[in-house]
């Protein structure tokens, strides 16, 4: 699967509060319709709003090309834009409570158009200048799923040994890997995509930046998740392509633009899982002021 490469040309803006004007495309490469869709979508071409996280200027008042660009941003982005307010009232605290990690699955097929669904979601979640620094690779097919497990799991191999874990441990944590991912009925494979944000000529502000599209990726990743859970299917994280991003890459024959930070699992449960518990609100909120 081709992906988009890291083509970006975006000038260094001397500021985080600076937009550099500068939206160039990126080649959406094979995606097979309708994912072409949605890569046009998160492409950097057609940012959301293409301006940065802190200026909520309405884009025709301050450039009418901007307007142009947004237009077609939306008109190119995935439905449900017009209700913008449609999901206010809905029991959100029920949907962030029911869902939970899944690790086995039922075997049931999902359908194709419920995947798609579950991308779209996840496109609204929000990200550092709209830009949606995120690529999602699905598989749902045998032997795309086994050669990424196959891959990653040499590569586990290897790093278990240097840990010095007993071979009959290493040999059970492997086949437990592996199984989770071939029995999955689909996988979301989340890439980070850095090629559209602002480049900065100094490391550190050239980190939040990175950081900043880590983050919105982890946001898009629950998204997707809640959409899961409240379509009736589930879901389970799994961090092993981040320990592995170059053996993943290779595997699946993606674009080197392509950063792996994590497979999703998705399916029907198999059982109701071990719910883990939270800590009490007053060991996290530290300041209440
Ligand atoms: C960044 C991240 C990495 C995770 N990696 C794994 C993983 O490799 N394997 C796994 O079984 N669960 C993984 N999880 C799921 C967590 O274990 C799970 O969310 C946590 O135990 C809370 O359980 P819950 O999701 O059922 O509420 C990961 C979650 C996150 C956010």
């Amino acid at each position: 699967m081709t992906v988009p490469g890291d083509t970006s040309t975006r000038a260094a803006s001397s500021s985080p509060l600076v937009d550099s004007g500068r939206h160039e495309s990126v080649p959406t490469g094979s995606h097979p319709a309708p994912f072409a869709a949605l890569a046009r979508a998160t492409a950097g071409g057609t940012p959301a709003n293409g301006r940065p996280h802190d200026d909520d200027t309405p884009a025709s008042a301050a450039d009418p090309g901007r307007e142009t660009a947004a237009a077609h941003a939306r008109s190119a982005a995935p439905a449900a834009g017009n209700a913008t307010h449609s999901g206010r009232g809905v029991d959100f605290l029920a949907l962030a409570r029911g869902r939970r990690s899944v690790r086995a699955y039922d075997g049931r097929p999902v359908p194709r158009a419920l995947l798609e669904e579950l991308l779209e979601a996840a496109c609204w979640a929000p990200s550092p200048h709209g830009r949606q620094p995120w690529r999602f690779v699905v598989l749902t097919r045998d032997a795309p799923k086994r050669r990424l497990a196959d891959a990653m799991g040499a590569e586990w191999e290897r790093q278990l040994a240097l840990d010095g874990q007993p071979t009959a441990t290493v040999a059970t944590r492997l086949a437990r890997s592996r199984q989770r991912i071939v029995d999955a009925p689909a996988l979301v494979l989340a890439c980070l995509y850095l090629g559209d944000l602002d480049r900065y000529p100094d490391e550190e502000r050239g980190r939040a930046e990175e950081i900043m599209a880590i983050q919105s990726l982890g946001a898009a990743l629950q998204t997707l998740l809640l959409a899961a859970f409240a379509r009736g299917l589930d879901g389970g994280w799994m961090c092993a392509p981040l320990f592995c991003q170059q053996t993943a890459r290779a595997a699946l024959d993606l674009d080197n633009a392509l950063v792996p930070h994590a497979l999703l699992t998705i399916g029907y449960a198999a059982r109701d899982p071990h719910r883990r518990p939270r800590r009490p609100l007053d060991e996290l909120v530290v300041r209440f002021d």
